[in-house]
């Protein structure tokens, strides 16, 4: 299997570069542990996208399944579960061409596109096979042509020139991709840079010892400060902060209790103060007095 994987790519990916990137890898079925056919998506470099051939359905990374529909993400597995068939009949062509009978083989495609922030007319895209590890046949963007690298490319590239499918996949590298990669990345900057209040409550606990806590939920980004004072002084003591916790929708949760007797908290006054970026200036909640309020 050392073949598996053999076509590395090497993108140098400035700060402001953006790409988006496909891989499909068939195997010859039955010999080893891989799916027959897998398919993976990558946004700068990082994976949003999975199929297979032993369960067909595509799996999406949240923050990028919301861009679209739930009827887009249908068609695009109907799409898939299609390219599957025809990656896997060129991979049977292919055999058949290089009289590949036993044994285990590899068909890999990789294809995709980039573009610059600052630049809306620059973009680049690449679509290219590889057999057994070897450059086999790739589009040639410029001719809008398929190039057969290998002779036993030869009769792919023609089959797939008289059904057009050339001129399909340089629209798609240079259109559909380029505005998938636009919406994916504006997305995922947007998502990034949300800054969401925290909403806090204070409460006192009774069992096993009195303690206050101090609760902040719904808040993004991640970093957040609870601190408790005593009559305006930072208190340290007895202070138990818990780790920051996701919450379903992305947003984050996070606890700080404080172990105090109802006597301080009558002679007292104990406020616990939140910091968060989406905050002008901290938050500042005070501990009720009352002995037998549970919660505020
Ligand atoms: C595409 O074809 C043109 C014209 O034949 C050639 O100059 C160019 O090098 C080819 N590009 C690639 C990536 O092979
Ligand atoms: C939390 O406190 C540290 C230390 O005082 C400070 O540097 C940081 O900016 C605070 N974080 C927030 C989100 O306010």
């Amino acid at each position: 299997m050392e073949n598996i994987l053999l076509i590395t790519c090497f993108l140098y990916v400035s700060a402001d570069t953006h790409t988006l990137q496909y891989l499909y890898t068939a195997v010859t079925p039955g010999l080893t542990d891989f799916p027959e056919f897998t398919a993976v998506g990558l946004l700068d470099g990082e994976q949003f996208m999975f199929y297979s051939s032993n369960n067909r359905s595509l799996i999406i990374k949240d923050s990028i399944k919301k861009t679209n529909s739930e009827t887009y993400w249908r068609r695009e597995t109907e799409d898939m579960r299609g390219n599957q068939d025809i990656f896997t009949n060129t991979f049977t062509t292919a055999m058949k061409e290089f009289h590949h009978r036993t044994g285990v083989h590899t068909l890999q495609r990789m294809f995709g596109c980039e573009r610059d922030d600052d630049d809306d007319v620059t973009t680049r895209g690449y679509d290219q096979y590889g057999y057994d590890g070897e450059d086999f046949i790739s589009l040639n963007l410029t001719t809008g042509t398929w190039t057969a690298v290998k002779p036993q490319a030869v009769t792919i590239k023609h089959t797939w020139e008289s059904k057009g499918s050339n001129k399909y996949w340089k629209n798609f590298l240079e259109g559909d991709c380029i505005d998938l990669l636009k919406k994916y990345t504006s997305y995922s900057r947007d998502t990034l840079n949300r800054k969401v209040r925290p909403e806090v409550s204070v409460f006192q606990k009774h069992s096993p010892s009195p303690e206050v806590v101090c609760h902040a939920t719904g808040f993004f980004p991640k970093p957040l400060n609870i601190t408790w004072q005593k009559d305006g002084e930072d208190v340290h003591e007895d202070v138990e902060l818990r780790e920051t916790l996701p919450n379903q929708d992305g947003s984050f949760q996070k606890r700080s209790i404080l172990k105090v007797s109802s006597t301080k908290l009558q002679k007292y006054t104990y406020t616990c103060v939140v910091q968060h970026s989406s905050l002008e200036k901290e938050l500042v909640r005070e501990v009720p007095k009352g002995p037998n309020k549970l919660e505020l």
